[in-house]
């Protein structure tokens, strides 16, 4: 049989071999649980008689006291162990840089463009806005543009598949015609026709891509329709507008003859800058005219009483020559590195 000193010993290799602390609640069961071995000496200890029991009692209890021992020890060292390994799984680099609090801005364009809002409300024009998947026909037939004309080339248009009557919208002069309609309903029956202010801003849509043409794009319609509505009109707006956009009147604003099958006549908007980085050059930032009487017709407006101008410019570009961008791209790729200088 074995002797005391060997169940002590076996007790203490299996609590040291316990891996865990379930494991070690096992090994204790089978020694000091209530049919472990030394449980079992206890008990055969009954059949003695007191004097005996005393003598044999004590190395069991010596016995049992060493078990315990070891048994509270293992304990100790495999909370120590878990603990070690808790801190390890959840340590921290005190020494690693923070994450910071960096603060968002407006995307430059975007701030273009709220100026640009802002400097017209100034002057009693309205915000308006309209679909950029549109109909053909706004987009093209009712400004004038029939199916098969040659002007319908002059924009590279994404259509649609399976969509014939869809596309992306190729500018925002669209809202121009979605707009009389909508202000004609309005007024309808009413004794005159209140003047139609606005402007459209919006993104567009072209088949384009290099430093100064991105397949997406913004513009700024604007669109003034009333009794008496003259081509002077257009060039005070305009130009009054310009000289507020870049803080400066030393700026020069030329109308260049142009064509579009939308106005009539129809001119090209150039700004040449006498002064600071851009001196000497003439950059040209939108399109403009008379609206044609059949777009008006389109629109609802009865072009023998009424008459109005319209003007499509480029914010993109406006933001590149305002910020001094030389490449339109640099707007859209999203790049931290180049939008984190606007905040
Ligand atoms: N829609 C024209 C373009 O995209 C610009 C324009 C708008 C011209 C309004 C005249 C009047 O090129």
């Amino acid at each position: 049989m074995e002797n005391l000193d060997q169940i002590v010993a076996r007790a203490q290799a299996e609590f040291l071999a316990a891996a865990d602390a379930a494991q070690l609640e096992q090994a204790k069961a089978r020694y000091l649980g209530k049919s472990g071995c030394i449980s079992e000496l206890f008990k055969a200890l009954g059949k003695l008689s007191a004097e005996d029991k005393k003598s044999a009692g004590a190395p069991i209890n010596q016995a049992k006291q060493t078990v315990e021992a070891a048994l509270e020890a293992r304990r100790e060292a495999l909370k120590a162990a878990q603990l070690e390994a808790q801190l390890a799984a959840e340590a921290l680099d005190v020494t690693l840089p923070g994450r910071g609090n960096p603060q968002g801005g407006l995307h430059p364009v975007t701030r273009t463009l709220e100026r640009i809002e802002a400097l017209f409300r100034s002057i009693g024009f309205d915000v308006a806005d309209g679909p950029e998947i549109e109909t053909d026909w706004h987009n093209f037939t009712a400004l004038n543009t029939p199916e098969k004309h040659p002007a319908r080339s002059m924009h590279d248009t994404f259509y649609i598949e399976n969509a014939p009557e869809v596309l992306l919208r190729t500018h925002t002069s669209p809202v121009q015609i979605r707009y009389m309609q909508a202000h004609v309903e309005r007024h309808r029956g009413a004794a005159v026709m209140p003047p139609i202010r606005i402007i459209a801003p919006g993104r567009v849509y072209r088949v384009d891509s290099d430093a100064t043409h991105s397949p997406m794009f913004h513009q700024v319609e604007g669109l003034w329709v009333g009794e008496g509505v003259s081509f002077a009109d257009l060039k005070g707006v305009v130009a009054d507008f310009l000289r507020s956009f870049f803080e400066t009147d030393e700026l020069s604003v030329r109308f260049r003859p142009s064509f579009f099958p939308f106005t009539e006549p129809s001119a090209e908007i150039d700004v040449g800058f006498i002064s600071g980085a851009l001196k000497g050059r003439w950059l040209e930032i939108a399109g403009c005219g008379m609206v044609h009487p059949n777009v008006l017709r389109h629109g609802g407006v009865d072009p023998e009483r009424y008459t109005g101008f319209a003007f499509g410019f480029g914010p993109d570009r406006l933001a590149m020559l305002r910020y001094g961008v030389n490449d339109l791209r640099l707007f859209f790729e999203g790049d931290l590195r180049f939008l984190s200088q606007f905040r």
